[in-house]
């Protein structure tokens, strides 16, 4: 491991996070394009967690009044089990905190046991679920931390 640095995407990070995406999403990742939005998107805080020149993670969280949606969390294969999820929703929570927000939501898919247990851990509670909501018909379960 070289030098751990956690910082805001900018147009360098965006083919590594657009390539981790793909790989871990399939046709629900987002491409370069949609990250390049992400960067121009004002409600939008996006940042990555880097090893170096290794991309560890990343996450994209919209800013909407006092909530925050949580649209994409990721951290890579090889990278796992080491905390570094961890280090990604601290700093979405110590931000949430600093600009007053009341609530975090996200979706999970229902079969993502690693994911749930993730947010489980880290105060979010089951809020709801929405029916067939992923490509491939399986249900969005809807979580949700209150600050
Ligand atoms: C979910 C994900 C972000 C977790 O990343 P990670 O860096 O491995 O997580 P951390 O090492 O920070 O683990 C934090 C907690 O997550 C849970 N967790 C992590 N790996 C787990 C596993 N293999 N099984 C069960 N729980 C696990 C544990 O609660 C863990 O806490 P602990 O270490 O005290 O037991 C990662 O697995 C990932 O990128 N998955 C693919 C993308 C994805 O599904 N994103 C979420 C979409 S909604």
């Amino acid at each position: 491991m070289s030098k751990l640095m956690i910082k805001n995407m900018d147009d360098v990070d965006i083919q590594q996070v657009a390539l981790l995406s793909s790989k871990l999403f399939k046709q629900e990742g987002w491409d370069r394009e949609a990250f390049e939005k992400e960067l121009d998107n004002p409600i939008s805080r996006a940042i990555v967690l880097k090893d170096g020149f290794s991309l560890v993670g990343f996450y994209v969280a919209w800013i909407i009044a006092d909530e925050i949606e949580l649209a994409s969390i990721a951290v890579d294969s090889q990278f796992r089990g080491k905390g570094f999820a961890q280090i990604l929703i601290d700093d979405l929570v110590e931000y949430a905190l600093k600009i007053a927000s009341k609530t975090i939501f996200l979706e999970v898919r229902e079969s993502n046991e690693r994911a749930i247990s993730f947010y489980k851990k880290n105060g979010f509670k089951y809020l709801s679920t929405r029916k067939s909501y992923y490509i491939d018909g399986e249900n969005a379960t809807i979580f949700q931390k209150n600050l």
